[in-house]
């Protein structure tokens, strides 16, 4: 039991067309949920930290309970740094025992992205670190640009393949029409499939990412919203346009948006059902244990990745 890179785990799904779910992490009972999760499905996990993560729970103890979920668990864990900005957090991660991370430039241009990546795929190779980086912009309807403005960002096939080549990275996310957040699209759900099979084809070697890959399911959107919450038109990808994905090159699935509203649905559920509770336990756990389904239901009915450990 250890911390690992995702090299294997993308070597194998990439030959049997399953998906590593990459699921973000702030606090120890999402920790934990999303752990013994993937101890019970037996499947290979991911858990990312993001900069805001960091800043929220200080790096240090993310890094711990980490250590501690894999103790208590047996669960091998690739940890990863989602968005890594620049060069720096990038090597404090690596430097704190990160054995993955993320070198965001997608918001440069083009050949200043490939000087940023290869600067930190240098620095995490020599460290024994895996890399992925990003090509293409995720747009979301909060940035209130039209269909083809939006497609625009999206990922060019010829340059992922040069970018590939030419920055050494492990893995690559691509812009096909995925967002972050609960707002990904105003009317029908639309991801660009042709334009992720011509990438594939390309570089079928490369593990692909999936950014924004949350479904926004409508029980917890609905659950939310009846005990008090206000999270009106949030929508997500379907779930089968994700298994789809996972056809076609994209071996890492990023879920976040969808652990938090499972378990905030949980929290405000107990909240106001029983009011008179204010011992935090009573609705931690309860808000863990909905962690723990939701990444199960993942892990088995989307990401086909049960028993792949
Ligand atoms: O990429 C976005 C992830 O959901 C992390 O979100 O920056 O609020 O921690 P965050
Ligand atoms: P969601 O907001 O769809 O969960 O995406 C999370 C993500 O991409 C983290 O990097
Ligand atoms: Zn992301």
């Amino acid at each position: 039991m250890a911390l690992i890179t995702s090299e294997e785990m993308f070597r194998k799904a990439l030959e049997a067309d399953y998906a590593i779910g990459a699921f973000n992490v702030n606090n120890m009972e999402i920790i934990q949920g999303i752990v013994e999760a993937a101890g019970e499905e037996n499947a290979p996990l991911i858990l990312q930290v993001s900069a805001g993560a960091r800043k929220y729970a200080k790096a240090p103890y993310l890094r711990h309970l980490v250590e501690a979920a894999i103790e208590d668990t047996g669960v091998d864990v690739c940890l990863h740094l989602d968005h890594g900005e620049d060069f720096e957090i990038c090597k404090q991660c690596v430097d704190d025992g990160f054995t993955s991370v993320m070198i965001d430039g997608s918001k440069h241009p083009y050949e200043e992205n490939i000087a940023l990546t290869k600067e930190v795929v240098e620095y995490a190779h020599a460290h024994g670190v895996v890399v992925e980086a990003e090509l293409g912009r995720l747009a979301g309807i909060e940035d209130n640009i039209n269909v083809d403005a939006r497609s625009a960002s999206f990922t060019d096939p010829d340059e992922a393949a040069e970018f590939v080549e030419r920055t050494g990275v492990d893995s690559l996310a691509i812009a096909i029409g995925t967002s972050h957040g609960a707002y990904k699209f105003k009317g029908e759900p639309y991801l660009d499939f042709e334009r992720l099979k011509e990438i594939h084809k390309l570089i079928p070697n490369t593990p692909l990412v999936l950014h924004g890959a949350s479904t926004v399911l409508r029980e917890f959107v609905d659950r939310c919203n009846e005990y008090g919450g206000e999270i009106p038109g949030a929508q997500g990808v379907p779930e089968e346009m994700i298994k789809e994905a996972v056809k076609h090159g994209v071996c890492k699935v990023n879920i976040d948006t969808d652990l938090r509203l499972a378990m905030t649905a949980e929290i405000r559920r107990v909240l106001v059902e029983q009011p008179e509770v204010f011992d935090p336990r009573k609705y931690l756990g309860p808000g863990r244990d909905a962690i723990k389904k939701m990444v199960q239901h993942k892990i088995r009915n989307v990401l086909n990745a049960s028993n792949r450990r």
